[in-house]
């Protein structure tokens, strides 16, 4: 048997087991199997010894490691290296290789969504590594202005550094909570509302969402996030975070195995086990 793992801290809200087994089952993958492999920041060591055990295929990596691991991976994705986060990691001839699926699964799911969001004023909250991808995602689609809204300022000026070096000429702002009433396009890219602290939105309390905006939360678990609620009560479209993981999944899934990834199988597993997962929460 070889394993996939999901390296990350807290795993008790990911869909991301149900949604790769489906997808290697319904490829005949019968020997591989993908598995949570909870570690926390201090076991930095234990998770790269894990990752080069040759039992180990590769890996998704996220919160909150999605940046820290870098330094100890042998090679880096011109990708990964640009955004300055990793969510996937390969194996090459025993080598580490970060990659990052994140951008591609963000852009695929405002497609399927039909949001074009070319020429947009687009502002994001959070600077950690969701954000990034997001961010170069949006850069890439051409938008007009992005506004990073976060907690730790220094995270946004590195963030918007980054972007700058690729995009000179996009127009970048940090925490300008002013503009959130201006934009078109309203981006969560915080762990602020996952499950279990799923009565808060990293909005503030009294922002009223404007009736053409559009708010795309990344959190996928619980669907309904108080967010998507509040931009929802107000009339605005909400989009939740399960396209997003299902797309940055499905390719994640063609670097590790070479096969197209069933989309519609990782959709309907994904779809199921948040649904299993938010009766047996109802039922506690
Ligand atoms: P990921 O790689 O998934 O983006 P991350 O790098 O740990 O994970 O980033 C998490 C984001 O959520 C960060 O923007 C973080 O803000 P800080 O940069 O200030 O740490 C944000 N975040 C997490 N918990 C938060 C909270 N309680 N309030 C506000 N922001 C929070």
């Amino acid at each position: 048997m070889k394993y996939l793992y999901l390296l990350g801290y807290p795993l008790s809200h990911s869909v991301s087991p149900a949604m790769q087994n489906a997808a290697l089952h319904a490829r005949g993958l019968y020997a591989i199997r993908y598995i949570k492999n909870p570690m926390p920041p201090a076991k930095m060591r234990e998770m790269i010894l894990a990752l080069r055990a040759p039992h180990c295929l590769g890996a998704n990596v996220t919160v909150p490691h999605k940046q820290t691991i870098m330094p100890h991976l042998d090679e880096l994705t011109a990708r990964a290296r640009e955004i300055g986060a990793v969510n996937t990691i390969l194996k090459q001839d025993g080598k580490l290789i970060g990659d990052n699926t994140d951008a591609y699964g963000f852009l695929q799911a405002l497609r399927v969504r039909r949001v074009n969001p070319q020429g947009a004023r687009v502002a994001i909250f959070g600077a950690g590594g969701a954000a990034a991808a997001a961010a170069f995602a949006l850069a890439q689609a051409d938008v007009r202005e992005i506004i990073f809204l976060n907690r730790t300022l220094t995270r946004s000026v590195a963030l918007a550094d980054r972007l700058n070096k690729k995009f000179p000429f996009l127009a970048l702002a940090l925490n300008d909570w002013d503009a959130l009433a201006q934009t078109q396009l309203i981006i969560n890219a915080t762990s602020v509302g996952m499950a279990p602290q799923a009565d808060a939105s990293p909005a503030p309390r009294d922002f009223v969402f404007a009736k053409h905006a559009i708010a795309f939360d990344l959190v996928y678990n619980p669907p309904a996030t108080q967010f998507l609620r509040d931009a929802r009560q107000h009339g605005a479209r909400a989009i939740g975070g399960l396209e997003m993981l299902v797309y940055q999944g499905a390719r994640a899934f063609e670097l590790w195995t070479g096969q197209r990834a069933p989309v519609r199988v990782m959709r309907d597993a994904a779809a199921n086990a948040l649904r299993e997962i938010s009766r047996a929460s109802t039922n506690q």
